[in-house]
């Protein structure tokens, strides 16, 4: 008996020795590929290839891909065939080898190869793929019986809304009438589990536009994938996956963990299936590099492992055991996927960390959970409130979709608005409180009670001795949080992002990656997967100086740019936001229109200027009426205390403004403008640099004038003449190349009489041309009827890999009923184009059907009646 190994090491070798290079399985995070949250099939990593927009280095491929589907999570171990973790089997031709080939090949593989019966197999086709059904009938002699023609929903497949789609046909293995609804008539494609699908065949050529319209892929491709589970299941003779030999030692472990038995309780059984699917896509997951959280495929891998660790509850496990199954889910995978031995280590924390964290509140969400179920049985109650299902989830940690899942159990449901009402209540709360939401979680653990406010020293000083007053620690985050005395250390506020720098406790050095302000607190945050100190730790505290000068010049720079726009544009100038930090500023503001060139120019001058002048920075802390009366600027809806601080510049500028800032405007440097654009309705957005970024701005611009004025050879101010020129060379080409095309084209009509058949005494031409442009198929295909004097010409021709025709008839024909218009009406179905015109001349394009030009023509010579 085959193992699954070796099943998967027999594909391989068949397609390497016919010429197919077998190429390792891609990350489960697609690259590059925002259509997809995590690798669903073997062709995601070939889709550039497909698209034309890389060339292929292989034209025949074969690969084993990883794959992950989250569609099917509901039916894992309900079914004897669904996953979310598993292998597919596939081979690839980039504009090479078609239908007739892999048909053959599969075919071949699967009776000869590894020796199934052929009269247990069955194949579907699509309806409309006629060439398909015929190769399996005729070539491989399949009986009419067994082959299936189905719609869209089962034989058309695409890689996602958009993208590679194409005919498919399926390869379906008969389990027996036992396993069926009952009908010796039943066929493969069926709702029942008799017919298991082993092989898709996809053929690829459309590309699906987001408007849903099809257009031919640059080349024909084909496409196919084999689940290894499934048809290791087929060849081991086993009624579901989960007994094939390499889920069987995972299922033997948690027999060993659980003390229960596969294969004597229904329940139970569902559990183990679970937990062997589960434990696998988690160890896969995370050796790519997703990490369990609360967004995307981080949220995938969360739910997948919190489900493990319930399921494991269910069979009364207590206390952490995933980590006891991975050992055997890397041993079983590392010859095939060497990551797993890399990443050992960062799977087993991985998981032990996520099964601890869950653990610990999983037993108290239970609990409350089970109160509530027992709550609306007594009170007939069926649906959870969503304020409760999202308690679950924000303080237990509890998915929605866990909290679902066991609600169902008990025949209740959940009120999923209300929840997302309450997500975004909570978001909300975030965003108010000027917190990212991985701050929020670190700073709710600590006791800030009694502490008195942060004291800012940064405005004077770069180093701070400290003394630390209270103390967190998030696990999943894998970041430690304290508040201080005192801070040098600028928190995110007023635009500006937060200092970055180094924070010292016993001679040994952390880096400070983030401080925001919770209330008068500001909040330090060090990535580290341990707690570093305690309260009452007295730590130095140092922010990064450079990046401090750099984001104080783009901070002081956005005053003067305020005061110019109003100089300029007027006083309605109002600022709408900023964000500055030490690579750019960028400024909001409400103006009705967008900025002119001149007025740009305008401002940056006014702006460079001031800078110029070099006028001192200083700053006055107030009462906020006297502030308001001198004239101060204040930022629109912002909430003040009673005092507040006004940074003036010299008699050009006078802000309230917490920032940091340079001492005097020459610290800033230079400064240019490199973005205008409109953000709402009504307000601007200027995108800025200063000092060093505003000067490696400018030296980009100098170096592609650099190298355009050696490329062209001429001085850089000649280079815009010198483009000009250029441009009416471009132009006079077109006209010549467009004259040769028609000049080709007419020698093709030259050739093209030689090509004059008869239909019922009538002379017809109607062939398949070269010409690429409408106007000159027209000007053919008339040229051609002069020449004939009497008869019918039907042009085809593919432009940008559209179908299109003319027909030309002559007016004693006209007179005798046949119509150019009816012609084209009618061929034009066959390759999708569309059309029509009067009886001596009518055209049709956009076709889609490429490959039946030859058949929509060959079908003219019917259509010439008399
Ligand atoms: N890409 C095809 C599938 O996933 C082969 O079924």
């Amino acid at each position: 008996m085959l193992t699954a190994s070796e099943i998967k090491d027999k594909f391989i070798k068949y397609f390497v020795d016919k010429d197919h290079k077998h190429l390792p399985s891609s990350s489960l995070v697609p690259h590059n590929d925002p259509s997809v949250l995590l690798t669903t099939a073997g062709m995601l990593q070939f889709k550039p290839i497909m698209f034309g927009l890389e060339a292929a280095e292989y034209k025949r491929v074969t690969t084993y891909q990883k794959c992950c589907r989250t569609t099917d999570l509901d039916n894992v171990g309900k079914t004897p065939r669904h996953h979310t973790f598993f292998e597919m089997l596939g081979n690839f031709s980039f504009g090479d080898y078609y239908k007739r080939e892999i048909i053959s090949w599969a075919w071949d593989f699967l009776t000869k190869e590894l020796n199934i019966p052929t009269e247990k197999l069955s194949v579907t086709v699509h309806h409309k793929d006629q060439e398909a059904y015929d190769i399996w009938h005729e070539e491989m002699g399949i009986p009419k019986a067994r082959i299936v023609k189905l719609d869209d929903k089962d034989n058309f497949w695409a890689a996602g809304e958009t993208g590679p789609c194409g005919y498919c046909s399926e390869i379906y293995y008969d389990t027996g009438l036992e396993n069926g609804d009952g009908s010796p008539d039943e066929k493969a494609g069926s709702e029942s589990n008799r017919f298991l699908e082993v092989w898709n065949l996809v053929f690829m050529e459309f590309n699906k536009q987001e408007d849903g319209r099809l257009i031919p892929l640059p080349a024909k491709n084909i496409d196919t994938g084999m689940g290894l589970e499934r048809i290791t299941s087929v060849l081991q003779n086993v009624a579901n996956n989960y007994e094939i030999d390499s889920f069987k030692q995972i299922i033997t472990k948690i027999e060993e963990i659980s003390g229960k038995k596969y294969g004597e309780n229904t329940n139970n059984d569902l559990y183990f299936k679970i937990i062997a699917d589960h434990i696998r896509a988690t160890t896969y997951l995370i050796a790519d590099g997703v990490k369990p959280g609360n967004m995307s495929r981080e949220y995938v891998l969360r739910r997948i492992m919190r489900r493990a660790v319930r399921y494991g509850r269910l069979l009364e496990i207590n206390g952490t055991f995933l980590h006891d199954l991975l050992p055997i889910v890397i041993d079983l995978g590392k010859d095939y996927y060497p990551e797993l031995l890399e990443k050992k280590e960062q799977i087993l924390k991985t998981v032990t960390q996520e099964e601890e964290l869950f653990n610990r509140t999983l037993n108290n969400g239970l609990k409350i959970l089970n109160k509530i179920i027992d709550t609306h049985k007594t009170s007939k109650e069926d649906k959870i409130s969503g304020k409760d299902a999202f308690e679950l989830y924000d303080t237990y940690g509890f998915p929605l979709e866990l909290t679902v899942e066991i609600a169902e159990e008990n025949n209740l449901h959940v009120d999923h608005e209300q929840y997302q009402i309450e997500m975004k209540k909570q978001v909300n709360r975030a965003r108010e409180a000027h917190n990212s939401s991985s701050l929020n979680d670190v700073a709710m653990h600590m006791n800030l009670d009694n502490i008195p406010a942060t004291d800012f020293t940064g405005y004077d000083e770069y180093k701070t001795h400290a003394k630390v007053l209270a103390v967190s620690f998030s696990l999943d985050k894998k970041e430690f949080a304290f508040v201080v005395d005192k801070t040098c250390a600028y928190a995110e506020s007023g635009g500006q992002v937060s200092d970055k720098g180094e924070v010292t406790f016993n001679d040994k050095t952390f880096k400070l990656k983030n401080v925001q302000k919770v209330g008068d607190y500001f909040v330090h945050v060090i990535e580290s997967d341990k707690a570093i100190f305690d309260k009452d730790a007295q730590i130095i505290i140092s922010v990064e100086f450079s990046e401090r000068v750099n984001t104080a010049r783009h901070h002081s720079v956005t005053h003067l740019l305020h005061q110019a726009l109003k100089d300029i544009l007027g006083d309605h100038v109002k600022q709408a936001g900023s964000l500055v930090n030490e690579q750019i500023s960028r400024f909001d503001f409400a103006h009705p229109n967008a900025l002119t060139n001149d007025e740009i120019s305008k401002i940056e001058e006014l702006v460079n200027i001031k800078i110029l002048e070099n006028m001192p920075v200083t700053t006055n802390v107030m009462d906020i009426d006297q502030a308001k009366k001198s004239g101060a600027v204040a930022m629109f809806g912002e909430k003040y205390g009673s005092k507040v601080r006004v940074l003036t510049m010299g008699d050009f500028s006078k802000e309230f403004c917490g920032g940091t800032h340079v001492n005097r405007t020459g610290d800033i440097g230079s400064f240019r403008i490199i973005g205008e654009e409109a953000i709402a309705a009504g307000v601007r957005r200027l995108t800025s640099v200063a000092g060093l970024s505003a000067y490696r701005y400018m030296k980009e611009e100098e170096n592609i004038i650099n190298s355009l004025t050696t490329k062209f050879k001429v001085p850089a101010k000649d280079i815009l003449t010198r483009v000009e020129k250029m441009q009416l060379n471009i132009n006079d080409l077109e006209r010549d190349y467009s004259n040769l095309k028609t000049t080709v084209a007419l020698g093709q009509v030259k050739e093209l009489t030689k090509k004059v058949k008869e239909v019922n005494g009538i002379k017809f031409i109607s062939e398949k041309v070269d010409i690429q442009d409408m106007k000159a198929l027209k000007s053919a295909s008339e040229d051609l009827l002069n020449r004939l004097d009497s008869g019918v010409i039907v042009l085809g021709s593919i432009i940008d890999h559209k179908v299109n025709f003319v027909a030309s008839v002559s007016k004693d024909l006209v007179k005798k009923g046949i119509s150019a218009g009816n012609i084209i009406k009618s061929i034009g179905q066959t390759t999708g184009s569309k059309g029509g015109g009067k009886p001596d001349s009518a055209q049709a394009g956009g076709g889609t059907e490429v490959d039946k030009i030859e058949i929509a023509l060959a079908q003219v010579e019917s259509l010439i009646i008399v």
